[in-house]
């Protein structure tokens, strides 16, 4: 009789606060990500802005082979996704959550779900599962959704359109569907906000839910900031 799966190992607690920004392609991710970084730095906070794929040198090289290499087949998108992140995840993340930091990552476990899980169809309880095992079990403290419309995304996009950027609507659309199905059944870890709103009301929404996780200020208060 084969042995069912284990569950992956539960992450270690940390003392800092584990942030993910998440939502489709041109929702304005990396603009709130920055706006939360400032006003924490402003706070006495050490702040650890980070992105998945390609938050290390490592994590560089897999970006650019997933997203602008030859074409792959799902599983090994899927593989090349979850190494960037347990390579992120061992050597840049949890370092800096356990000195304290806030760490606010563009996009974390959730974009494989959705993506490879849902969009390519690999299942997303084997990806989650693939994710876990990768990352030893760190989950977001706070999971921030910014919902936007495949087709007003697609409009805010600039440049060459990516590997994933080339799908279909109805892929983006499907990855949208998940991401707010993730995002409902488990409210206490995520904050979920229309990306069309004026970028400043979305900030707002964003610190006073960030305000209620905060670690007390690190050494950072005493001048040492990243
Ligand atoms: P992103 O950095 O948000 O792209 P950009 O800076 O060009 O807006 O994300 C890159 C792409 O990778 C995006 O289309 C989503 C995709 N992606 C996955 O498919 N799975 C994942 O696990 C992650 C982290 C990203």
């Amino acid at each position: 009789m084969p042995r069912p799966p284990s569950p992956p190992a539960a992450a270690p607690p940390h003392r800092g606060c584990f942030v993910a920004l998440e939502g489709g392609d041109g929702a304005g991710k990396t603009t709130q990500r920055d706006l939360l970084g400032s006003w924490l730095r402003g706070l006495g906070h050490e702040v650890v802005l980070t992105r998945e794929p390609g938050g290390t040198p490592l994590g560089r090289v897999l970006r650019d082979a997933v997203l602008h290499g030859e074409d792959v087949d799902p599983r090994t998108e899927a593989l090349l996704y979850a190494t960037d992140r347990a390579h992120h995840v061992h050597s840049l993340v949890r370092p800096a959550l356990a000195r304290g930091a806030v760490v606010i990552t563009d996009r974390y476990l959730d974009s494989s779900v959705a993506y490879q899980g849902s969009g390519r169809g690999l299942g997303p309880a084997e990806i989650r599962d693939l994710s876990l095992w990768a990352a030893e079990g760190l989950v977001p403290d706070l999971t921030i959704l910014l919902d936007v419309d495949p087709a007003t995304g697609d409009a805010r996009r600039t440049g060459d359109p990516d590997r994933i950027e080339r799908e279909p609507t109805e892929f983006h659309r499907q990855v949208r569907h998940h991401f707010l199905d993730l995002a409902a059944a488990a409210p206490e870890r995520y904050l979920v906000l229309d990306a069309a709103l004026p970028r400043e009301q979305i900030h707002a929404a964003a610190r006073a839910r960030v305000a209620g996780l905060l670690p007390a200020p690190g050494p950072a208060l005493t001048g040492r900031q990243r």
